[in-house]
């Protein structure tokens, strides 16, 4: 059995900067309602006449990540794609990068598990490398959350929250003494499924009845959420899967050298911290900067701790992410 390491890591987010003064501008809400419920200052939105895309932005992204790794392009040999938010409703957009990076015919795999979505094809890709199926995976999270928002202050609830960005990773087999993914932890409860959701239009939501319907009361093509119901939720489920991930290797949350959580809110990242006993050095956010960005959250604040110092090869890195499903997952990585 061969073991995977982080590689390479990079980001890419869309120039346009949109801050909390922005949106006072086009709904009713303000800064201090933003900052004081999730932390958040500003965010970016893809500009509608840019030619970002999820798959591009994943692409600018990925290119990093392979330099970061000391690779070339052609020596990635799978894709996995992380995102709720795709170009196409299908084909799902790995294919897009395989066709952007200029890759032989190699597989991408699309993985659709929201917020949770890059820890599940962490834990994907991390199967592939140790039975040694693949040897150098790109695995990409991204979103573009802000065409597909409700700006208005019908949708306020949700639209100040999202940001669109990509993070993307390189997954390799480890040689002894390197890196290791030590385990990853997924979970889900569907019972959950419409607490956090976009339903139509859908394949049992269909366009012709919604066009034909005209019903200005459903929006069901906007995302919903329950914000309280979700934010219960998270802090619970957030907790049990880092412990359950410790616990495989009888370790301890003052073992954590640094904890990147989705950043789903600020507010939950430190109910954690302080509910786990943890230093302000010993967790990493940006959601301040870049809103909840789903699938990129994770590599986007991995991409950023590692530039920034904040991670060094040898520390124990514990990864957790809820969302939208319900999904959650961990992940506890020696970098
Ligand atoms: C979304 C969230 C910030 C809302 O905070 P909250 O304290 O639950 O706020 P509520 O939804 O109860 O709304 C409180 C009030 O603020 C108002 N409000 C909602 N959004 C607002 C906004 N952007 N600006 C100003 N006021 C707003 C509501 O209309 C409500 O007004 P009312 O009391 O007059 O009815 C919070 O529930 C949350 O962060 N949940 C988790 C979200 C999350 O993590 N999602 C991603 C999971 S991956």
């Amino acid at each position: 059995m061969h073991t995977t390491k982080i590689a390479g890591v990079g980001h890419y987010v869309p120039e346009n900067i949109v801050k909390n003064a922005d949106l006072e501008m086009i709904m009713e809400t303000s800064d201090a309602w933003i900052q004081e419920r999730t932390g958040i200052k500003e965010r970016r939105w893809v500009p509608q006449d840019s030619d970002d895309t999820p798959s591009v932005m994943g692409t600018k992204a990925a290119r990093k990540a392979i330099a970061d790794a000391g690779l070339e392009v052609t020596d990635i040999d799978f894709i996995v794609f992380a995102t709720l938010s795709p170009d196409y409703y299908f084909p799902g957009p790995g294919v897009m990068v395989q066709e952007q990076l200029g890759l032989p015919e190699i597989g991408a795999l699309d993985v659709r598990n929201q917020c949770s979505g890059f820890i599940y094809g962490l834990s994907v890709a991390d199967q592939f490398i140790k039975t040694g199926m693949y040897k150098n995976i790109l695995l990409i999270g991204s979103e573009l959350h802000s065409g597909g928002l409700d700006k208005t202050t019908r949708g306020r609830g949700v639209s100040v929250i999202f940001g669109d960005g990509a993070g993307a990773v390189v997954l390799s087999r480890a040689q002894e003494g390197e890196g290791k993914i030590h385990t990853t932890k997924l979970h889900s409860e569907g019972k959950h499924a419409k607490e956090l959701a976009l339903l139509g239009p859908s394949t049992t939501n269909w366009v012709d009845a919604m066009i034909e319907a005209q019903d200005p009361e459903d929006l069901s093509y906007y995302p919903y959420m329950n914000g309280n119901f979700v934010f219960k939720h998270a802090v619970t489920r957030f907790q049990e899967v880092i412990h359950e991930a410790l616990a495989e290797l009888d370790k301890k949350p003052e073992d954590i050298d640094l904890l990147i959580p989705h950043q789903a809110n600020l507010r939950i990242s430190q109910f954690i911290q302080q509910k786990m006993g943890l230093r302000n050095d010993q967790v990493f956010n940006n959601i301040q900067k870049y809103g909840n960005t789903t699938a990129a959250s994770i590599p986007i604040a991995l991409s950023e701790a590692k530039a920034e110092g904040r991670i060094k090869p040898g520390q124990l890195l514990c990864l957790a992410a809820f969302g939208s499903g319900f999904t959650w997952g961990s992940s506890l990585i020696q970098f």
